[in-house]
């Protein structure tokens, strides 16, 4: 690095994302301009003070790219012992989750707006992260755009310091070619252990179904889960 800030060395990284122009329901942009102020954080005030935001220090989990946020709100209310932030750059999904969270109660989570890159480098402590889940990332099909998957090698290297020992990295994809591509990225670091034994997908795994999930089975998609835990 030379010397520039962790967030320009995110601005410059190929994305993993496109911001579609799809405009907030009248809904969800009052949610979002409601709720932002009390269940969101902001990037840029830096480092995550986890007792300041959750009044203690339970467990962590990141789900980054939540979409619509029905499975993170599920996964919230059901562990209250456990404390969760959502990532998502979708701002209708952003306004979704910010009215559950809102109307359910829910007093374990907390989303930020922007790229997961950003918020790993600037706002997650080392050995901070009990458990980081991504389900269904953008597949990115054709081959020119595959340098826009999320999982790739760097990707996972500046995500492994910010796991705590025996931290666990939860990956779910209907897309098969991804899926093998997620297997041998993870298999790769010597670092994690696939918990299911090498080369395995997940066949057991606890997690509420996604709405991508719901929209690809519908189409007779497939479905590949892969745990891995940090050693
Ligand atoms: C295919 S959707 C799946 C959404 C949800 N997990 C589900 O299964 O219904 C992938 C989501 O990841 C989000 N995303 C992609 N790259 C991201 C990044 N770098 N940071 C935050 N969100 C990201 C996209 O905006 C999109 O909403």
């Amino acid at each position: 690095m030379t010397g520039q800030s962790p967030a320009l060395v995110a601005l410059r990284s190929v994305k993993s994302f496109v911001v579609r122009s799809g405009r907030m329901t009248a809904s969800q942009q009052q949610a979002y301009d409601e709720f932002m102020p009390r269940y969101g954080l902001q990037i840029e005030s830096g480092p995550l003070d986890q007792v300041r935001e959750f009044g203690r220090l339970a467990p962590l989990v990141l789900e980054i790219g939540f979409g619509m946020g029905a499975s993170l709100l599920a996964m919230a209310e059901a562990h209250p012992g456990w404390d969760y932030l959502g990532v998502e750059v979708h701002p209708p999904g952003i306004g979704n989750i910010l009215r559950g969270i809102h109307e359910a109660k829910i007093n374990n989570l907390r989303v930020y707006r922007g790229d997961a890159k950003d918020v790993l480098a600037i706002n997650i402590k080392d050995g901070q992260l009990s458990r980081v889940q991504i389900f269904f990332p953008d597949p990115w099909h054709k081959t020119r755009h595959h340098k826009r998957r999320l999982v790739q090698a760097d990707f996972i290297r500046d995500l492994l310091p910010k796991l705590a020992p025996g931290g666990v990295i939860h990956l779910a994809t209907d897309w098969e070619p991804y899926a093998r591509q997620m297997l041998a990225v993870l298999g790769a670091f010597p670092e994690l252990r696939n918990t299911f034994g090498e080369g395995q997908w997940a066949s057991e795994h606890e997690r509420p179904p996604t709405k991508f999930e719901q929209r690809g089975q519908k189409l007779g998609h497939g479905v590949w889960d892969l745990l891995f835990e940090k050693r």
